[in-house]
Formats: C-alpha cells, structure tokens, sequence
C-alpha cells in the first residue's frame, strides 16, 4: 500500500517542462495529507488552474486542462497513470505525457497524425458533415502533457509555477 512517506514527484521528460518554470519559485499548493495517492485534485492560483496527481509513478502537478479541448480533468476519472476527460473520453498517460485514446471527435494527435471521429468496432468511420466545426474538429491538436517541477518539503507539496 502507497503511503505519504511514499511521496515523490513524478519525473517527466525535460523536454515537457511547462514554459517559465526553469527559474520560477516554489509555492506551496497543498498539505501532502490531503492527496491520496491515486487521487487528483484541482488547485487554483489566480487564473491558473492546476491539477495535482497522485500515480504510482509520483505525484505530477499539470494544467487542469485537457490536452484537446481544455475540459477540465480533475472531474474525469483517474485509472493508474491514466486520466480520462470526461467531455469527449480521450484518455491521458500523466506519467509519459501522452495520449494513450484519442478523443471521439478525432483530431491531429501530438505528432500531427490524423484520426478520424469515433466509430463503433466493426464500423467504417463515422463521416463528419462538413463546414467549419468539422474543420476545427480536424485541424484541433491533442499536446502531450506540459508539467510543473513538484517538490514534496515538509508535508506539503510544493509547485514550480511561472511568475507574471
Ligand atoms: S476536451 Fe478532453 S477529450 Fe475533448
């Protein structure tokens, strides 16, 4: 059983750190006590909504913001390292930073590859009536993660968030 002497940030790829944070303070977001593990919760500073998790590879501090659409993710379900949104049922590896199920719209994944509107097993893709939300549908692209440096200090979580 994970327990909060377990706690640790998560360690993501440096090529995912979120921008400004390089040299950007501290600040504490949160008793550690209040974050069990394989639980997420949204944290709010000013106009930036964070969302601190809890996977079995550490605690991760991301934006409260689908990487599709900005849904918020904190009332989608958390399975593992996984999330899922819960407004058009893409799910998200928080411990990679990438999608692992692409949205039912489709969509451009990180890499700019195409993928088609959800269809049933066994069905050939749905077609999108065209015009100009099937076109935002298209053209909308799903990022890979962007993460804030997490440090655990004294039982409270602390998050590297960029200043100005
Ligand atoms: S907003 Fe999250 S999958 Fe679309």
């Amino acid at each position: 059983m994970t327990t909060t002497t377990d706690a640790r940030p998560l360690a993501f790829r440096p090529e995912l750190r979120a921008a400004g944070t390089a040299r950007a303070p501290y600040r504490a977001m949160l008793p550690l006590a209040e974050l069990a593990p394989g639980s997420m919760r949204r944290v709010t500073v000013g106009d930036l909504d964070v969302l601190l998790v809890w996977t079995p590879d550490g605690i991760a501090a991301v934006d409260d913001r689908c990487p599709h659409m900005s849904a918020p993710l904190s009332i989608g379900s958390l399975e593992g390292c996984v999330v899922q949104c819960p407004l058009h049922e893409g799910r998200f590896d928080l411990c990679s930073g990438d999608p692992v199920q692409m949205p039912t719209t489709g969509g451009l994944d990180p890499d700019g590859r195409y993928h088609p509107t959800w269809s049933p097993a066994g069905l050939p893709p749905k077609t999108d009536p065209p015009g100009l939300k099937a076109e935002a549908r298209r053209l909308t692209r799903v990022r890979r993660f962007r993460y804030y440096p997490v440090r655990i200090v004294e039982g409270s979580i602390e998050v590297a968030l960029p200043t100005g």
